[in-house]
């Protein structure tokens, strides 16, 4: 059973979100807040292909969903003045189907594959190949008969994007010459970005209420955005429309999200690790089976963010909630006395 959880920073599940998100989407790095460091790497290597008057490199982005993989491969089309066509692992089913969209392309075309860890391995393979010389071989027919033919593809860019690098096959992963980790954002830089997208959706909104929902989305835009239209509704039917603090307070109480972020869901799992399991170690499949999720989802969605904020930590036999998980959870430690920290 999969439950839609508003911290959730899953992809948009209907078109009206995803409406939303493409307005919000930033254009240009003018206009892109935060991963500072990848910004200044493409910018180099953007200024560099066009001095040369070549595409870009192939560029892997990688890390948690929600963080602004796609938006990045956008910005990095735009700032190129290319054109970019949008696919995913999961939809190229066959090599004719790669063999169709890399024959489409022009010259200096860019061609994002989205979720790229999930492309069959014989695909994966195809694929490297083009990416590395722009030829495609393809094999016509089967058997003793069968011939392989060369074709010449124009000088594409490949953008991938996955949330674990660890999934790609190295040869596949090797070809791309810029790899880049999108980061969590800072609070303030959350914060920023809720402004941003108050004003595109002409929100009123103060800067309390900004922070109050910046401190609770996880260091992620897509759950900023999302907490800041959640907001907004409870706002237009409890009150005047105006998000302030006391507005964005009582809404987020509603919603059952505390100042870390956490959702009901969350505060289960932990708690559940720590009176069924004395606080972990406990391995992943547990946590998966605690919470009903997939492994991947557990491992991609939810644990990148409680590890960074330091509240779980991974041992090498499985996870293990930390002090700072007992202090917010208001539990008392299983450790034994003398180490357990005076809090
Ligand atoms: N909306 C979502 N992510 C953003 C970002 N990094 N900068 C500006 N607006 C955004």
């Amino acid at each position: 059973m999969t439950v839609e959880r508003i911290v959730s920073a899953n992809q948009p599940e209907n078109e009206q979100e995803e409406k939303i998100e493409l307005t919000l989407r930033p254009a240009d790095f003018d206009n892109y807040i935060g991963q500072e460091r990848m910004k200044k790497a493409l910018q180099l290597a953007i200024a560099a292909a066009k001095k040369r008057g070549e595409p870009i490199d192939h560029v892997l982005l990688y890390g948690p969903p929600g963080l602004g993989k796609t938006t990045m491969a956008s910005v990095i089309a735009n700032e190129m003045g290319a054109q970019i066509r949008v696919t995913s692992g999961p939809a190229i089913e066959r090599a004719g189907d790669l063999a169709s969209l890399l024959t489409n392309l022009q010259d200096g075309d860019i061609l994002f594959i989205d979720e790229i860890h999930r492309l069959h391995r014989s695909i994966e393979e195809v694929l490297y190949a083009a990416m590395e010389d722009f030829k495609l071989d393809i094999m016509l027919g089967k058997g003793p008969s069968a011939r392989s033919l060369r074709l010449d593809l124009p000088k594409f860019t490949i953008i991938g994007a996955t949330t674990r690098t660890g999934a790609l096959a190295a040869p596949l992963r090797d070809r791309f010459g810029l790899q880049q980790r999108l980061e969590f954002y800072t609070t303030l830089e959350v914060a920023q970005i809720i402004a941003r997208a108050a004003n595109i959706l002409g929100v009123p909104i103060d800067k309390g209420a900004a922070e109050h929902l910046a401190a609770r989305a996880r260091l992620t835009p897509r759950i900023a955005n999302r907490l800041l239209k959640r907001v907004r509704d409870y706002a237009d039917v409890n009150g005047d429309g105006i998000v302030d603090t006391k507005t964005a307070e009582k809404a987020m109480i509603m919603m059952e999200v505390d100042e870390l972020g956490l959702d009901p869901a969350d505060r289960r799992m932990l708690e559940t690790i720590i009176e069924h399991h004395r606080g972990g170690p406990v391995g992943v499949e547990t946590i998966a089976a605690l919470t009903g999720d997939e492994r991947s989802t557990i491992e991609d969605f939810f644990e990148p963010y409680l590890m960074q904020i330091g509240l779980l930590e991974r041992t090498p036999r499985g996870r293990k909630i930390t002090d700072k998980a007992y202090t917010h959870l208001g539990k008392k430690s299983h450790k034994p006395p003398d180490q357990t920290k005076l809090v």
